[in-house]
């Protein structure tokens, strides 16, 4: 089973894989094409119908000031911080040609279990994953230190509460993908009877 393989609804949740960022070129969806992504990841289960999740999609010509973003963040955070760590927090701003940022966005009021809104927040950037690759296109769902910010999760539209789930990734691999362990099912997976 390779990555191409999405002949059918069953080849193609069997083949999805991640990308790594930093290997993704041109294109990426144009806008037409992920607006439908977000909407397939919007269609993710969600108890209470709260849509506790929000999509922040940092276009090309916001990159620039994404990376100021993050380097702000970043050194405001380690004031010691190396030369070669400031280059990476801009060079993640910087890879792949789209970026979504997912936010948990939980409502406190409601009745529904944090966790829970929490868990639909992660299932939105699975979702998206599948509909990044079901569109042709491969994604790859990063955390890294800009998830665990405030400064950026504020910067992005966050409030109090609010998490980042993650920065997906999106755009077309430039190199074969490789595949890569995956769990053994009798190790995750058993049957209880008591
Ligand atoms: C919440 C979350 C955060 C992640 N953050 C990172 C990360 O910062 N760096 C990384 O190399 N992989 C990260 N991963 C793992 C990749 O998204 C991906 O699962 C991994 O590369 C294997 O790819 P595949 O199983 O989708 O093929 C993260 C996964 C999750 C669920």
């Amino acid at each position: 089973m390779t990555f191409n393989d999405r002949s059918t609804p069953l080849d193609l949740l069997r083949s999805r894989r991640s990308g790594r960022a930093r290997d993704m070129v041109a294109p990426g969806p144009d806008a037409a094409t992920l607006h439908d992504m977000v909407g397939i990841a919007a269609r993710t289960p969600d108890h209470g119908k709260l849509a506790p999740w929000r999509f922040v999609v940092i276009p090309d010509d916001a990159r620039d000031a994404f990376a100021t973003l993050l380097v702000d963040a970043y050194r405001a955070e380690k004031p010691a911080a190396a030369r070669l760590e400031i280059e990476a927090m801009a060079q993640f701003a910087r890879q792949a040609p789209t970026l979504v940022a997912v936010l948990s966005t939980p409502k406190h009021e409601s009745h529904i279990p944090l966790w829970e809104q929490q868990l639909s927040a992660g299932a939105v950037c699975m979702n998206l994953e599948h509909a990044a690759h079901a569109h042709g296109f491969v994604a790859c769902w990063l955390s890294g230190w800009a998830a665990y910010s405030a400064a950026v999760c504020t910067a992005l539209g966050g409030r109090e509460g609010d998490r980042i789930a993650g920065f997906v990734f999106i755009g077309t691999p430039s190199r074969a993908l490789e595949e890569r362990p995956r769990p053994d099912l009798d190790s995750v997976m058993r049957e209880w009877r008591g």
